[in-house]
C-alpha cells in the first residue's frame, strides 16, 4: 500500500484531492441513492469481463473490491477520489484504456455490490459532491489512514504541533509531493484543528514555528485529539503570524 509509484501520477492526483479537504461538508452521500440500476448492470459486465480476473485471485496485490476492508481504504472522501484512482489506473495491465462511461458504470456495481441502494443516474460531474460512507453513514477516518493537512507550525525541536489546520484530504500513496500541490497549498485555507505531530522531526529542526506547511501523514486517533505520523513535511511560505 505504501509503495512508490512515478511523480506523473502525483500530479494528476491534485485534482481530486483538492476536493477532498471539503469532504467533510458534501451534501450527499453513497446512501442517498446515487447511482442506477442499469448503470451497475453494465458495470457488472465490465467487472466480469475485465476486473474479476485480477482481483479475485489473479493478481496478488489486487484486494477484492468488496467488503469493509475495501470501503474503510475510500470512505469519508467523495467518490471522486475512489473513481480517480480506478479511472487512472485501472485496468491494472492497460491502465485509462477503458471509456468515461465505462469507469462510470463500473463505480455503480461496486456500490451495487458494496451494498448501497440504488436511486438516481450517477454523473461523472457529481463525483466530487458525493461523500463515500461506510453503512453507518459519516464516521471518523479509521486510524492508519494516510492524509494531506495543512496548517501551522507551533512547538519546537521533538514536539511540534500543528495549530489551525486543515480537515484532512485522503491520499492513497504518500509520494514526495509534487510542486503543483504545494503551490496550491500554499493557498490552502486554514481551519480549526490540532494534530500533534510524531516521527522522525529532528531534521525538520530548520522550520520555525509559525510557518505554514503542508503535512502528509498517518492518522493516529487517540482519544479526542489526533496525532499524525509525519510523512513529509513542506515549508508552504507566509499565512499563518
Ligand atoms: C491486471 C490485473 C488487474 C486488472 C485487470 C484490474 N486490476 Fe484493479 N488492481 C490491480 C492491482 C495490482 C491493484 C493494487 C494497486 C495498488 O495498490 O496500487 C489494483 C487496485 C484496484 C483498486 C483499489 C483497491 C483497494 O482495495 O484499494 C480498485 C478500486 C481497482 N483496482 C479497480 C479495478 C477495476 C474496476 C478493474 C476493471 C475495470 C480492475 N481494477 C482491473 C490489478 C488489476
Amino acid at each position: 500500500m505504501l509503495s512508490i509509484t512515478g511523480l506523473a501520477l502525483v500530479a494528476s492526483f491534485v485534482s481530486s484531492d483538492v476536493a477532498l479537504a471539503q469532504s467533510t461538508t458534501l451534501e450527499s452521500t453513497t446512501l442517498d441513492g446515487i447511482y442506477s440500476r442499469a448503470q451497475a448492470q453494465r458495470g457488472s459486465r465490465t467487472y466480469r469481463n475485465i476486473c474479476a480476473h485480477c482481483h479475485e485471485g489473479g493478481e496478488p496485490d489486487a484486494d477484492p473490491l468488496f467488503g469493509a476492508d475495501f470501503i474503510d481504504r475510500w470512505r469519508e472522501a467523495p467518490l471522486s477520489f475512489l473513481h480517480g484512482f480506478f479511472s487512472r489506473e485501472m485496468p491494472g495491465d492497460e491502465p485509462g484504456t477503458l471509456t468515461p462511461q465505462v469507469y462510470i458504470d463500473t463505480l455503480a456495481f461496486l456500490l451495487q455490490e458494496n451494498g448501497y441502494p440504488a436511486g438516481a443516474e450517477l454523473k461523472e460531474e457529481t463525483l466530487g459532491d458525493i461523500l463515500l460512507v461506510g453503512e453507518d453513514g459519516p464516521q471518523p477516518l479509521p486510524a492508519d489512514a494516510m492524509v494531506r493537512v495543512v496548517g501551522c507550525l507551533a512547538g519546537e525541536g521533538e514536539a511540534l504541533v500543528l495549530e489551525q489546520a486543515s480537515a484532512p484530504t485522503r491520499l492513497r500513496r504518500a509520494d514526495a509531493p509534487s510542486a503543483e500541490e504545494l503551490a496550491q497549498a500554499k493557498t490552502q485555507a486554514l481551519g480549526e484543528a490540532t494534530y500533534t505531530l510524531r516521527g522522525n522531526l529532528a531534521q525538520q529542526s530548520s522550520l520555525s514555528a509559525g510557518a505554514k506547511v503542508q503535512v502528509q501523514g498517518v492518522w493516529l486517533p487517540a482519544g479526542a485529539s489526533v496525532a499524525l505520523t509525519v510523512l513529509s513535511l513542506d515549508d508552504v511560505g507566509q499565512g499563518c503570524n
